[in-house]
């Protein structure tokens, strides 16, 4: 998409964002609404701060997800008016602003003040925002009905936020090509992080979630946090679960590489890959997101069988029976946009079946999701199975071959379109 096509989408958004506020402020009877970006915290006991990542319904505003003790504030029928945050500071430096439309949507003043800016009262203000920043502003705070109405502006994204979060895939698809070469070519976890960030050109801290890189057992912890800087003797999978920011909006993408060889983990990968294919193709509006999850069910229990890990269970006793739960504890995805797990997913709370699940709505067109089955050898929970009734059903030997592969997780960034969907992460190349 040309520049100049998406910036006059950035125009549109902010007009739709106007509206969207407007409706909610009435609806529950206020009269303007103060957000606060937030601030990064210190680390107790020190003079270092946390990373800092800003406020979801500054960032819908702004998508300004670095800027600090900075204030937007939103009336019916007026512009916006936002604070940033700009001191005179000779240790630090200021965000120098990119040139863009929403600035000229809004009146920006700049501040070397981190309090709220003092206003003229007008009405009933609701101010919202990270609570340890707001002691001392006057408003009414965090007002829960007023919430839940903002996060619901998020769920149905606009032309301008999916072209972000289409962008955010493009970048990320190129980390994670970058990420597949450094560990076909022996690098450690460290090395492939190294690879990820120099194709993307964003530092780990500011990209939306911290990367899980794991080769080999490690692709069997779910959120698997550390990063070896020695590659193992024999490299055998890698799983690389990571994305970026653009303007604010995150990519979250899961890819998993077999090492050349192993053919029985490659075969498990690729028939993982034909599942989540044909779960991103059941996305479209009028579709339970539960119903995917479930047939996610349905699909690993098959490929358990057909791969030959288990045998003499029919695939529904393999669904009731928890096993395919053992094998893929989580859900199946969730709301992506501004949040990796963005907000509104769960009017309802998760059934008993799926009690990981982070979405449990009705598609619509707009929505955006994940879509992200996994395979996994975990001990802690397949161990019980296998040393249980069950287990003469299961192939132990090659189970015992997989843990040192870990586990599989293929992820996608999927758009609800008006008759089906589009996938982000496929149409880039990923
Ligand atoms: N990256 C975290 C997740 O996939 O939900
Ligand atoms: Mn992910
Ligand atoms: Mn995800």
């Amino acid at each position: 998409m040309p520049e100049t096509e998406f910036l006059s989408l950035q125009t549109d958004h902010i007009q739709i964002l106007q509206q969207r506020y407007e409706q909610a402020l009435k609806a529950h009877g206020y009269d303007s609404l103060l957000i606060s970006s937030g601030a990064a915290p210190m680390r107790y006991g020190d003079d270092q701060s946390w990373q800092f990542q800003g406020y979801g319904p500054f960032l819908h505003w702004t998508g300004l997800a670095g800027q600090e003790h900075s204030w937007l504030l939103i009336r019916p029928g007026r512009t916006p008016l936002l604070w940033l945050y700009q001191p005179v500071d000779f240790w630090h430096a200021n965000l120098e602003l990119p040139d863009e439309p929403w600035q000229q949507a809004m009146e920006v003043r700049f501040s070397d003040s981190r309090g709220a800016p003092s206003m003229e009262k007008s009405g009933k203000l609701a101010v919202i925002g990270d609570p340890a920043g707001l002691a001392d502003v006057l408003g009414e705070h965090n007002p829960a009905p007023l919430l839940a109405a903002l996060d619901e502006t998020r769920v149905h994204k606009t032309a301008y936020e999916i072209a972000c979060l289409a962008r955010a895939n493009e970048i990320a698809v190129r980390g994670h090509r970058a990420a597949r070469d450094a560990f076909l070519a022996g690098g450690s976890e460290f090395e492939i992080s190294l690879a990820y960030q120099q194709a993307t050109g964003q530092r780990e801290a500011e990209a939306p979630y911290h990367s899980i890189i794991g080769v080999n057992e490690h692709a069997g912890t779910l959120h698997y946090q550390y990063y070896d800087t020695q590659a193992p003797e024999r490299p055998r999978s890698l799983l690389i679960d990571a994305g970026v920011r653009f303007r604010g909006y995150c990519s979250d993408i899961t890819r998993t590489t077999p090492a050349p060889g192993e053919r029985r983990f490659a075969a498990l990968v690729q028939g993982l890959e034909q599942l989540q294919n044909r779960l991103c193709e059941m996305v479209a509006p009028g579709v339970e997101y539960a119903a995917i999850h479930r047939k996610t069910h349905q699909g690993i229990a098959a490929l358990l069988s057909a791969a030959g890990l288990v045998s003499g269970l029919d695939d529904e006793a393999l669904v009731e029976q928890g096993v395919t739960r053992a094998f893929f504890p989580h859900g199946i995805g969730h709301f992506l946009g501004i949040q990796v797990h963005d907000v509104a997913g769960k009017l309802e709370p998760s059934p008993a079946d799926a009690p990981f699940l982070r979405l449990t709505r009705t598609l619509e067109e707009g929505m955006v999701v994940t879509i992200e089955p996994g395979l996994y050898i975990i001990s802690s929970l397949l161990d019980p199975v296998l040393n249980g009734p069950l287990g003469k059903h299961f192939d132990h030997e090659v189970i015992d071959d997989l843990r040192g592969c870990g586990g599989i997780r293929i992820e996608d960034n999927v758009v609800v379109t008006a008759d089906g969907a589009r996938n982000l992460t496929r149409e880039m190349g990923g």
